[in-house]
């Protein structure tokens, strides 16, 4: 169903649909708990209002009946307002009334204060360790963008909250949607039938030009130029091996079963230079060594004028894949199946594990690929190689501001490899 088809939903058929989930919910054991009143409905907040997350906001909505968008939450008014102008067209789906509505630093508890049963967490990544740990502490359901975290403290958060939801009976979906699209799932299921026998190695590409900036205007103070320019700042967004790359290095460790032993990259900023780019790099390449002795090789580029390529590539020992699309073996396979949206399918893959008492739980994989491309960034800034272990028990990287709120906050500086201290 897409956002046009929910728009046009009748109030009528909503509150039948809705109806109708009642009566489940009188019979199912995870009803008290999932519905208030047991209305049936499953009510969603919405914290980080921008593009994403007001897209995601629509992509729950439409992937299935009875859900509507009852709170929102963002750091700022202008863009909690924008995201609402787009969503009020969902029609009866979206009920924000202004006492559900909020802004600040502390917007995200205060979404998680009202009765809504799931919360999209979109906002800058740096904020998503903080915002899982209280989502689960509130009990809610969760869909949380990726990457999940900027540094291994952060990520030693999102696995524990994760562990939490699962004693609680939490969903936790997480916005890596290859996950949930029918083509890697039904190459990636052939892989691991052994289609192309063992996997010895592999090659993923995030290769494009520039993103977007927002330039700084007089009134910001450096905190708020930096969340609203937040792609350029490591501590908000963990680099963009972490941003983007992530669905490609999240693809290797599905086929390869799991995280990668160690990683060693290197990179540089080469071209987007400009203040406005903060200090983050413009390109990295990184070997990423697996348990069973694969070599794969990671390579993200945000440079204009250059070759763009977005893709994976896996090599067997009896053949090799695309692990969307095809697989050259022993029998070759094409994927001709229908496609489905995977961003709608992912919320409805969420939604209809809340409802039928088994929720998924993605926290853990989310949070093993989002360090395996911090591990490739560590080791580009610093030049050392990084070992899982290393990543995973030992570092104390930690780049949280010590304090959420508007006032000074230097640029670091550009990492340098062999003078940037591994921590
Ligand atoms: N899965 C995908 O394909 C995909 C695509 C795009 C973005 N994303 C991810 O979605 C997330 C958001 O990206 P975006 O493109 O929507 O960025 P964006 O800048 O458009 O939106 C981020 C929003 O979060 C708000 N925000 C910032 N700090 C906050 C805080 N502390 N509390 C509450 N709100 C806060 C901002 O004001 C802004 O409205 C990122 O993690 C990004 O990597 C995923």
């Amino acid at each position: 169903m897409s956002g046009n088809d929910t728009t046009s939903r009748s109030r009528r058929a909503f509150l039948k649909t809705s109806g109708a989930l009642a009566v489940g919910a009188a019979v199912a054991p995870w009803a008290s708990r999932m519905h208030v009143g047991g209305s049936g409905e499953i009510k969603v907040g919405l914290i980080g209002c921008g593009g994403r997350g007001t897209g995601a906001a629509r992509n729950c909505v439409a992937s299935s009946e009875g859900v509507r968008i009852v709170a929102m939450g963002d750091l700022f008014a202008d863009r909690l307002a924008s995201s609402k102008r787009n969503l009020s067209s969902l029609g009866e789906a979206f009920d924000v009334t202004p006492d559900r509505e909020f802004v600040g630093f502390d917007a995200y508890e205060k979404v998680m204060a009202t009765d809504v049963d799931v919360v999209i967490l979109a906002t800058p990544p740096g904020f998503r360790p903080l915002m899982v740990e209280a989502a689960v502490a509130h009990g809610k359901n969760v869909f949380m963008e990726k990457p999940v975290a900027v540094d291994p403290v952060g990520i030693r958060r999102v696995l524990a909250a994760s562990e939490v939801a699962a004693k609680k009976g939490l969903a936790i979906v997480a916005g890596t949607q290859r996950r949930h699209e029918l083509n890697y799932l039904e190459v990636m299921r052939r892989i691991h039938d052994g289609a192309i026998g063992e996997v010895v190695a592999g090659q993923c590409y995030w290769n494009q030009g520039f993103l977007w900036v927002h330039s700084r205007k007089p009134e910001y103070s450096d905190m708020e130029w930096q969340i609203r320019n937040w792609l350029y700042f490591t501590w908000a967004s963990g680099d963009h091996i972490c941003e983007q790359h992530i669905h490609n290095i999240d693809v290797m460790n599905w086929a390869l079963g799991g995280p990668p032993v160690r990683a060693m990259g290197m990179g540089g900023r080469q071209v987007r230079t400009a203040p406005v780019c903060g200090h983050i790099f413009d390109h990295f390449a990184v070997e990423f060594e697996y348990p069973n002795g694969a070599i794969v090789q990671s390579m993200c580029r945000q440079i204009d004028g250059t070759k763009g390529r977005v893709g994976e590539h896996l090599v067997g020992t009896k053949g090799q894949a695309n692990p969307g699309r095809w697989i050259k073996g022993a029998k070759d396979f094409r994927f001709r199946g229908k496609r489905r949206d995977p961003y709608v399918q992912e919320h409805a893959d969420l939604i209809a594990s809340i409802r039928s008492g088994n929720p998924l739980n993605e926290g853990r994989r989310v949070a093993e690929s989002t360090l395996t491309a911090i591990m490739g960034r560590m080791s580009a800034y610093t030049g050392k190689e990084i070992t899982w272990d290393f990543a995973l028990n030992e570092s104390k990287l930690d780049l949280s501001p010590s304090r959420h709120e508007f006032g000074p906050l230097p640029t670091p500086k550009v990492a340098m490899p062999g003078k940037t201290p591994l921590v």
